[in-house]
Order: C-alpha cells, then sequence, then structure tokens
C-alpha cells in the first residue's frame, strides 16, 4: 500500500470543500472508466462533513452514482439512530441521486419482536440480503472474491473502531464474509450490520474523517504506535489509496508535513 494522503483544516468547512473536491473528482474518473461510480457511506458525523459542501456541486453525473453503507443500526430506517437516515437528511434530500440506486441495509427484515429477543437467526436475513444485493451487483458475469468500490468513506470513533469494526473484537479476523453483524458493539446502539475488513481493503479508494479535539489521542495512537492492531490500523488497501480528512483539533498530537 502506498503511504496515505494525510490533510488537516482548521475549520470543518475546509475539509469538506476538500473532501467534496476528492469525491467529484472520483466521481468523474470512476465513471470515465466503468461509467458508474460506487461509493460507501458511513454514519456519526460524516454524512454531515460530506453534505456540507459536495450537495452543492454542479456537474456531477448523480445519476451515475451507486450508494452503499459501510454499516448500519439494526433500527427502522427513519429512525434517528439509523445511518441511513442521516446520509438522506445531509446528502440524498439534496441531489437527485436515484432512489433506486440507493441499496441500504434493511433492519426491517429483522422483526421488532425477534431483534429484541436477539434472534440470530432473524439478524441472518439482514446480513444475507444485503451481501446478496453486493454479490448481484459486484459480481455479475464473473464470480469475485470481493466487492472493489470506488471509494469508501469512513468515520473513526476515539477507541479506533471504524464502521462497526471495533478493538478486539472476533470480526477482524473474518477473511471470507463480505458482510457481518454484531450484537455486541461497545457503541449505542448495540446490534448493528457492517462490511468486513477485507471488503474495506479491496477498495480503490478509502477516506477516513475526523474532527475534534475528541479523537487527538486515537490519532495519535494510530499514526505513532504502529500495530496496535485497532480497526483503523487494520485498513490498508492492498491495492488503493488512503486518506485522512482531519481538522487541526484531531490532528494536533500528529507531526504532519
Ligand atoms: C456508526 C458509524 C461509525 C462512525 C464512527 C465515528 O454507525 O456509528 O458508521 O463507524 O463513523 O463512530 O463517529 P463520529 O464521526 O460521530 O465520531
Amino acid at each position: 500500500m502506498a503511504h496515505p494522503t494525510v490533510k488537516s483544516f482548521a475549520i470543518s468547512n475546509e475539509l469538506s470543500v476538500s473532501l467534496a473536491d476528492l469525491v467529484v473528482e472520483l466521481s468523474k474518473e470512476s465513471i470515465k472508466s466503468r461509467d458508474r461510480f460506487t461509493i460507501g457511506l458511513s454514519g456519526g458525523s460524516l454524512p454531515k462533513l460530506l453534505g456540507a459542501d459536495l450537495k452543492n456541486r454542479k456537474g456531477v453525473e448523480w445519476d451515475k452514482w451507486e450508494v452503499f453503507f459501510c454499516d448500519e443500526r439494526i433500527v427502522p430506517l427513519d429512525h434517528e439512530d439509523s445511518n441511513y437516515l442521516v446520509c438522506k437528511k445531509e446528502l440524498f434530500d439534496h441531489v437527485p441521486i436515484l432512489p433506486e440506486k440507493i441499496h441500504t441495509i434493511k433492519p426491517e427484515l429483522a422483526s421488532e419482536n425477534e431483534v429484541k429477543e436477539g434472534d440470530e437467526e432473524t439478524i441472518d436475513a439482514v446480513t444475507e440480503n444485503y451481501e446478496q444485493q453486493l454479490i448481484d451487483f459486484f459480481a455479475c458475469a464473473k464470480s469475485i472474491k470481493f466487492p472493489v468500490f470506488d471509494l469508501l468513506l469512513l468515520g473513526i470513533g476515539p477507541d479506533g473502531h471504524t464502521c462497526s469494526l471495533f478493538p478486539g473484537h472476533p470480526l477482524l479476523d473474518e477473511n471470507i464474509l463480505w458482510v457481518a453483524y454484531i450484537g455486541d458493539s461497545p457503541k449505542p446502539p448495540p446490534r448493528r450490520v457492517t462490511l468486513t475488513l477485507p471488503v474495506i481493503n479491496h477498495a480503490r479508494n478509502v477516506a477516513f474523517v475526523a474532527t475534534g479535539s475528541g479523537k487527538q489521542d486515537i490519532l495519535y495512537q494510530i499514526f505513532e504506535v504502529p500495530d496496535s492492531n485497532l480497526p483503523a490500523q487494520l485498513v490498508k488497501p492492498e491495492n488503493g489509496k488512503l486518506y485522512w480528512f482531519l481538522d487541526d483539533a484531531a490532528s494536533s498530537k500528529l507531526t504532519l508535513p
């Protein structure tokens, strides 16, 4: 893997402009080469930072976008904890991405009662449905080992988690599944569905976005204490590029060029 590109900005607006620049550039390149742009979105603060500038960009071929989710919480898609809902409010409501090209993880496949009971079988319906959507979309004619996204946008938690992949969790060793369920997420809500590390590491581009002083210590550990085995450190796209978009509050303990 090539060295990551790390950028830090004084204010979040500047970060949003630079992030939108990258997304627009990768969208153009991908559409030129493959006639589509496959992007995976995360929850947390990312959708707002992403949408802030991107939603005002002209000339983006939104109808060629194929949107997926890096992770989702097992709550209805109109629940305030839903990653889909925050992406809708911050981006989808403002730009003409085609609704049929927004490939949601479907928590509704797990019924309310069964979710409360913690029925793994029912959760399987959610993970299997999302994996099948990915297979239908990415595998097409040839069989492939992992899907290759044009861009995955990831957040990072103060514990070093990304997607719904948490430090020390057995899911970090997953090397076959594309999509996995986690029922004991330390960050609420506890029940989630996530892309796995090999999927992330097959992407053409992966960009982390982290802002605020609450991320200082974990960023220091990620950058300056190699091999801490933090989920974010395990993100090393095999043939892709890795970007970090930080603000100065988050990056203040790092030595950046
Ligand atoms: C989620 C996210 C998660 C998030 C990080 C960072 O569903 O919780 O996808 O991975 O991106 O926890 O969240 P913040 O940006 O809010 O700190």
